[in-house]
């Protein structure tokens, strides 16, 4: 084998529930992950071992002009970072490059960056045949970052501890999405951030039971009036114009209508795949974003698409 491809979703948070900061400055989390037909792949190409080049060589692509701006081609990329963790876990590391075709925004809310690594960490696997087993490779994927185990899973999950223990929650409806991106990223630790300052007395995050009857029973419109985030406050201080973007949605009569994850994408939950082809063009129509993307979910997690 010398090349595989591997197809991975974006994220959007159902419920972000967050707690205080806590001593090594993360935040206990009760985090509903939703993974959405929004999907980058990685590629991992089998390299010439060379002494001028390391273990990862980095290029991005993306659909359209700017997509990957803000995109690091060197080693702190947390996908060059999961190549070489898992090199080092696994002792079968081989030299090689990889291709990012990024659709999933960057600096988005939508875990990208995550996504990109547990692509990776599932390539570079399929590629040199490491043996590692499924548990491994999610403790290996939770220890990178606390979005990253998720994307390995996709489907509908509650992410606990700082976002990495993950419990599958089965859902049964097919729920359709609007994503309207920023020009501009925001960065998760400045949301977090401004929200200990917002919110010093943040209580200690509890699920929603609404949300989970909303999402067993599969009902949209219930899931539409359960959506949560915590951090929309933080991100609407930083970026108040995404309360345009917002209003523009529910003004087009959005089930539901929510900051995604520490933003600045905003996600807006459409009664049919019609009403998501309606809530895009009202967006577009606004001018209070920068695109609009029409997206359902959930899907599965990380696949392989090609292998050669
Ligand atoms: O884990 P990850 O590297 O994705 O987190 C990025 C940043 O988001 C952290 O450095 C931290 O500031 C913040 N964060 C947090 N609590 C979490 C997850 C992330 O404070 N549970």
């Amino acid at each position: 084998m010398t090349a595989v491809t591997v197809r991975v979703p974006a994220k959007v948070n159902l419920q972000l529930a967050v707690g205080p900061a806590r001593e090594d400055g993360y935040h206990d989390l009760v985090n509903v992950f939703h993974a959405v037909s929004l999907f980058d792949e990685v590629t991992v190409i089998a390299a010439q071992p060379c002494a001028e080049r390391g273990l990862v060589r980095l290029t991005a692509e993306g659909e359209t002009h700017g997509n990957t701006a803000g995109v690091p081609l060197d080693a702190t990329n947390l996908a060059a970072r999961a190549v070489h963790r898992l090199a080092a876990e696994t002792d079968a590391g081989a030299p090689v490059d990889i291709q990012l075709t990024k659709r999933i925004p960057v600096a988005g809310g939508m875990a990208g960056g995550s996504a990109d690594a547990a692509g990776a960490l599932v390539a570079c696997a399929t590629l040199w045949g490491a043996e590692l087993g499924h548990d491994r490779l999610l403790a290996l994927a939770a220890d990178l970052g606390s979005d990253v185990a998720f994307p390995l899973v996709g489907g509908t999950a509650v992410g606990t501890g700082r976002g990495e223990l993950l419990t599958p929650v089965p859902s049964t409806g097919r729920y359709h999405w609007v994503f309207a991106l920023s020009g501009t990223g925001l960065s998760t630790g400045a949301v977090f951030g401004e929200y200990d300052r917002l919110r010093p007395d943040a209580p200690e995050p509890r699920e929603d039971t609404a949300l989970m009857s909303a999402l067993a029973s599969g009902n949209a419109r219930a899931l539409g009036a359960a959506l949560r985030n915590d951090l929309e406050p933080a991100a609407l201080s930083l970026r108040p114009e995404l309360r345009s973007t917002l209003d523009a949605g529910r003004d087009a009569d959005a089930l539901g209508v929510i900051v995604s994850g520490s933003g600045p994408t905003c996600a807006f939950l459409a009664e049919d795949r019609a009403a998501a082809a309606h809530i895009a063009a009202a967006l577009r129509e606004s001018g209070h974003c920068e695109r609009a993307l029409v997206a359902h979910g959930d899907v599965p997690g990380a696949t392989v698409v090609c292998q050669e």
